[in-house]
């Protein structure tokens, strides 16, 4: 258990990117603009994570329920996540990011899903950062995925109900074989975990702005992670515990 008090950078970030519609609204440009621009906005975040040493950062581009968002958002969307494949995974690859898309990639048309493949392949053996992005992603989802799949083991026989404790359900659940997220991020000035991930923040610190994602520059991210530096975390503990650990 991690229980240091000393200022630290945390080894996952997640974030909820909001702001992009209300970014465009505020110049009155269509949504689908504030989403192009926000794609600026995830290039500096990767680049800073990469700097600053973050061994993984959880991107929220499209949830589960952004299906139902008026029919050329959710086209334009899908165009701009194309041409983000076609144009940052070379890049990416070459400065030793290594690209996960997390979620039920089942609903995307064929060309999309293949390329979100590819570039998982591709980059699967970079080591500089973990880019994780959850599209078609709900952290209720992930939580029933992950009840299924163990199901399944136990009706085959290769697992006892028994033996399902929080250990096994976490071996399961999307991101398992990275570190949990010590830092959760939303922008946009909502107050809210809108289904993101739900079981891999269980201990994470939470940080809101009121920054629209176009606007989130190294100086937004460097709040973010200086407040995480003043924050103790306790998973449980006392502060004389923790502070007798450290
Ligand atoms: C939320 O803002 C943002 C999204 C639903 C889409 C996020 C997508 C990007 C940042 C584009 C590029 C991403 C990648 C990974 C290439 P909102 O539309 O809900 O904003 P609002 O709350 O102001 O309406």
């Amino acid at each position: 258990m991690q229980t240091d008090a000393a200022p630290r950078i945390p080894r996952h970030i997640a974030i909820v990117m909001d702001g992009n519609g209300r970014w465009a609204e505020r110049r009155r440009r269509p949504r689908s603009f504030g989403h192009r621009e926000g794609q600026k906005a995830v290039r500096a975040a990767v680049e800073y994570c990469r700097r600053r040493g973050v061994e993984a950062l959880t991107l929220f581009a499209f949830s589960s329920e952004n299906w139902k968002r008026p029919q050329g958002e959710v086209g334009a969307l899908m165009q701009l996540f194309l041409k983000a494949l076609e144009r940052e995974v070379d890049e990416l690859h070459a400065n030793g990011v290594r690209i996960a898309f997390v979620g039920d990639l089942s609903a995307f048309s064929p060309e999309l899903a293949a390329r979100m493949q590819a570039a998982m392949r591709r980059t699967q053996d970079n080591g500089a950062l973990r880019l994780n992005v959850a599209v078609n992603y709900g952290g209720r989802w992930d939580v029933v995925q992950a009840a299924r799949a163990l199901a399944q083991a136990a009706v085959r026989g290769e697992l006892a109900p028994e033996a399902i404790d929080e250990a096994a359900f976490a071996r399961h659940v999307c991101l398992a074989d990275q570190p949990p997220v010590d830092l959760f991020i939303r922008t946009g000035g909502e107050l809210r975990i809108s289904n993101f991930l739900l079981w891999q923040v269980a201990y994470a610190e939470l940080y809101f702005t009121d920054a629209l994602w176009p606007d989130v520059d190294a100086a937004v991210l460097d709040a973010a992670l200086a407040e995480y530096a003043r924050r103790e975390r306790r998973y449980g503990l006392t502060t004389a515990q923790v502070r007798a650990a450290s």
